[in-house]
């Protein structure tokens, strides 16, 4: 399956949750290809921490941009399980690119008006890929939630109302564990036990099983 995490705005999370889908997928035996469109050495850096940790549970990264995101990833699924796309969604050629040969697309929001008005133009460009691309399904889901309560729902109800993207009702709090974890370059569950890091494991666990049961 090829998962697609983008979004058009920055910082909500999109290497974050790529990665912990790499590894995730790799716990399961599965081959993975995390393809980084973004020129950023977040997800390569993960997983030369993991591979300096010798964990089994490493992945393959690449960097990819443009036109050769479609072209690349078309010739190198015969040999992945599975690949995972972390986009920019600002460089509309690189989300384009991407869309056009991904089963799902996972956007991660930050739950602030500003976030969810991107969505429109987001949506825009997931109706010009199922054109083109029938399979392609689209799910959005409120990263950073006030772990307090203090994020509203009718943000959420906002981004329901945009087409194309479904809101799914998971979300994931705000917590540090995260930010620490990546750091590691390891994933929550693999972060030593306490209260946070078994919230956090659900909450990601929740995440990854919608995705790859759908
Ligand atoms: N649920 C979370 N709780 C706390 N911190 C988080 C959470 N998700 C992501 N972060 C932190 O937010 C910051 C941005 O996350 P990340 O780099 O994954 O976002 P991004 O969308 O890939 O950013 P960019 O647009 O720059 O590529 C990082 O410091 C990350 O550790
Ligand atoms: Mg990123």
């Amino acid at each position: 399956m090829i998962v697609t995490v983008s979004g058009i705005k920055s910082a909500t999370g999109k290497t974050t949750i790529a990665v912990h889908l790499a590894v995730l997928r790799a716990y399961q035996n599965h081959n993975v290809l995390l393809i980084d469109t973004c020129n950023q050495t977040a997800a390569e850096f993960s997983n030369k921490r993991r591979i300096a940790l010798k964990t089994d549970t490493n992945y393959i990264t690449i960097q990819l941009q443009d036109i050769s995101i479609r072209m690349e990833t078309l010739k190198l699924q015969q040999f992945f399980d599975d690949i995972i796309i972390d986009s920019d969604g600002r460089d509309t050629n690189n989300l384009r690119a991407a869309l056009s040969v991904s089963d799902q697309l996972v956007v991660p929001f930050l739950p602030t008006n500003c976030d969810v008005w991107s969505m429109d133009k987001l949506a825009t460009l997931v109706d010009e890929a199922q054109g083109f691309n029938e399979k392609l399904k689209a799910i959005a889901f409120a990263n950073r939630v006030d772990v307090n309560g203090q994020d509203t729902e009718e943000l959420q109800k906002a981004v329901s109302n945009i087409p194309l993207l479904t809101v799914i009702p998971y979300q994931l709090g705000d917590r540090k564990i995260f930010r620490a974890a990546l750091d590691l370059g390891l994933t929550v569950s693999e972060m030593p036990r306490s209260e946070e890091q078994q919230i956090a494991t659900e909450e990601i666990q929740q995440l990854y099983r919608t995705i790859y049961s759908s």
